[in-house]
């Protein structure tokens, strides 16, 4: 069975949990797809984990459409889902129509994803869900407002918890069909979650999430620097390094 986003809100209601990974190649949006995640999201973190940058801002649209079309030639069952980069639809809906329209169009991606929950960010969610462009939300911890927010955890004091509530329930209200939660308290996460009709995907987020998210570098132990709340379940840097250093061994000794 195909992933949509249809079936992402029906296993909300089921309490099925969401499986959702991020990939930024072809090879790891095929055994991402093969072992059976829900949603594969072409994040913004490729600029960090792929392209070496120290934060997403740079990341051109250009830059994301390349990767995601690789991601998408990899994956046959999960719903693939595309960050767009920072200031790709910050400046207008206009903008943010033609950089959406562009993901959908040229990579063959289901939908987008978009920082934040603002006024102005719901009215962009709302018109780019009214043209058939489905969208996936983010609050908490947005990693393009890093020089506002840095990376640590929000929704600490009581008025950013109800901030981060009423920005959640306006991204659902105008139409998203789901939203990541980043970076928040656990307690505040379970509240969101129980309160909007559409499911929250967590990162740093607590247990009562209805999916969960991870960068896969993060999850595979491929980042140079690990977030507090990503367990990795194998070392990837150094099982590549062992097998490198076995390789320069056999070459050096002409095995
Ligand atoms: O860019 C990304 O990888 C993300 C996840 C952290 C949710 O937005």
């Amino acid at each position: 069975m195909v992933v949509t986003t249809r079936q992402l809100i029906k296993w909300k209601q089921q309490k099925r949990p969401i499986v959702t990974l991020t990939a930024w190649d072809y090879a790891i949006a095929q055994l991402l797809d093969e072992a059976g995640v829900d949603v594969i999201l072409v994040g913004d973190s490729l600029a960090m984990v792929a392209l070496g940058y120290p934060t997403t801002l740079p990341l051109t649209l250009s830059q994301m459409l390349h990767h995601a079309k690789a991601v998408r030639r990899g994956v046959k069952r999960a719903l693939v889902v595309c960050d767009l980069p920072f200031l790709s639809y910050q400046e207008s809906i206009h903008q943010a129509i033609r950089s959406a329209g562009r993901a959908l169009k040229e990579t063959g991606v289901e939908a987008v994803k978009l920082e934040g929950g603002h006024p102005e960010m719901v009215k962009t969610v709302a018109h780019l869900t009214a043209i058939g462009i489905p969208v996936m939300g983010h609050v908490g911890l947005t990693p393009q407002s890093v020089h506002q927010l840095g990376y640590q955890q929000q929704g600490k004091t009581p008025q950013d918890q109800e901030r981060i509530l009423t920005e959640a329930i306006a991204l659902a209200e105008a139409g998203a069909f789901a939203i990541v939660l980043e970076h928040i308290p656990a307690e505040l996460a379970a509240q969101i979650t129980d309160t909007i009709p559409i499911p929250t995907i967590g990162i740093g987020a607590g247990t009562h999430c209805d999916g969960q998210v991870l960068v896969t570098a993060d999850l595979l132990g491929l980042s140079e620097k690990q977030p507090p709340f990503a367990k990795p379940v194998v070392n990837l840097r150094q099982v590549i390094t062992a097998g490198v250093q076995d390789f320069i061994s056999e070459v050096t000794n002409k095995k």
